[in-house]
């Protein structure tokens, strides 16, 4: 706050950001109160982020056995905001393999940045000004109101989605979208496999949404950061294959994609992200702008190694996808037990959980009330769906990779006590 009555900027002292969200306001319960299965176990259990720790031991055996990847000397001195090539080449070849290698990626087309966060904001800061709008189907990650919006000065309009179809994508509710809009619309983000539905969007889809952003002629961001987190990688179809399958070069001037290592490797603390775009202008523009927000060289130098050893890399995905798909199990199977309905999902770190049946009726309140008395009553935190701005009220997003076996199953446990309790005190009302 300014002391002597100066004023600050309309960013600073604007309320775009999302910070008031339930969806933050969940982690700051947690922090204050953090569940410890010894030292706190009344604590709240956080599964209101998407983290995942189930492979983490693999990362931290790798690295014991591969102790020259930190080069004081080396590393202390290097920065340069194209970033080293050993990296850039490494990272072309995870994107790849993680795709089944059915898509080639030019390491000189990728551009590094602090984490998928500032990815999509540089892109947004690219393809957008302040006014301009953003079309993003719904239910999103709620962290877009900051990275697409809150220091861009580009506003998101949604694209309504629902349960009828699984929450996929429909030409009619982006057409719906953008006949409504009453701004300059200049592109469609995606986020493929869905956060929060925890889906992957179909082939069918991702041809309508490519032919819809040519017909508007706008472009369109493909968000793949748990690309790498699909159960079955069969199941995956990157924007990128349909688009390069397509070889029209007016298509691929207008698709850019954002990756991150911060879900599939369960590394957010490094803050290494990624844009790869067919524009050439894009790709220098972002390269300019990721001076702000680099990656230190400490951390490209140790992922480069680790990324190209791809005898390491194939083994990980493989046992990665694996558990992440057990924890899914594990998930479905004990919420069921506690009388709780998901939707079918085939990717991610959560579940898409339908809690309306503990609901009065399916409002904003009523849903923010079950949020409240989760917390309150049986410690848990999980995202409400209007922080995602679901336009359906009564779903919750619910993670489970980022805790121990043991405290998932504490999870589960309160979570059936908390239905069983409120399901009597709906049958008494
Ligand atoms: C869809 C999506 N995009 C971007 C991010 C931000 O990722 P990063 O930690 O790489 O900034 C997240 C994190 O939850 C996400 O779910």
């Amino acid at each position: 706050m300014a002391t002597n009555g100066a004023k600050l900027s309309k960013v600073a002292c604007s309320k775009t950001h999302g910070e008031e969200s339930p969806y933050f306001a969940g982690w700051k319960a947690y922090e204050e109160d953090p569940y410890d299965p010894i030292n706190n176990p009344s604590g709240v259990i956080q599964m209101g982020l998407a983290e995942n720790q189930v492979s983490f031991e693999l990362l931290e055996e790798y690295l014991a056995n591969h102790p020259e990847t930190c080069n004081l000397r080396e590393n202390a001195l290097f920065q340069d905001y194209h970033g080293l090539k050993s990296f850039r080449e490494a990272m072309a070849s995870f994107m790849e393999i993680i795709r089944g290698r059915r898509v080639k990626f030019d390491p000189e087309r990728i551009v590094l940045t602090a984490g998928a966060t500032a990815a999509n904001e540089i892109l947004t800061f690219i393809l957008a000004d302040h006014g301009d709008a953003l079309l993003v189907p719904t239910p999103y990650y709620p962290g877009f109101d900051r990275d697409l919006r809150w220091r861009t000065g580009v506003n998101i309009i949604p694209v309504h989605c629902d349960s009828s179809n699984g929450f996929q994508i429909t030409v009619e509710a982006l057409e719906a979208a953008y006949n409504a809009a009453k701004m300059r619309i200049r592109g469609v983000v995606i986020t493929n496999p869905s956060n929060p539905v925890g889906k992957v969007i179909e082939r069918s889809v991702l041809e309508e949404l490519l032919d819809f952003a040519t017909r508007k002629n706008i472009h369109l961001i493909s968000d793949e950061i748990y690309s790498g987190s699909v159960f079955s990688p069969a199941e995956f179809v990157s924007i990128a294959e349909i688009v390069e399958a397509r070889g029209c070069e007016e298509e691929l001037e207008r698709v850019h994609i954002v990756y991150s290592l911060s879900k599939d490797l369960g590394l957010p603390g490094f803050r290494t992200g990624t844009i790869y775009s067919y524009n050439n202008e894009v790709v220098d523009t972002a390269r300019r702008m990721s001076s702000f927000s680099l990656v230190s060289s400490q951390t490209q130098k140790m992922l480069s190694s680790m990324l190209s050893d791809v005898g390491f890399v194939e083994r990980y995905i493989t046992t990665n996808r694996e558990r992440v798909r057990i924890r899914y199990e594990i998930m479905i199977r004990g919420l069921k037990n506690a009388g709780i309905e998901c939707m079918g999902g085939n990717a991610g770190l959560f579940c898409w959980v339908d809690l309306g049946g503990l609901m009065e009726e399916r409002t904003r309140e009523g849903e923010l009330r079950v949020w409240e008395l989760m917390m309150k009553e049986v410690k848990l935190n999980i995202t409400p769906g209007c922080s995602c701005h679901c336009s359906e009220f009564g779903w919750f997003r619910v993670c489970f990779a980022n805790m121990s076996l043991e405290t998932l199953e504490v999870a589960l446990l309160r979570m059936k006590n908390f239905v069983g309790k409120r399901m009597i005190t709906r049958l008494k009302d």
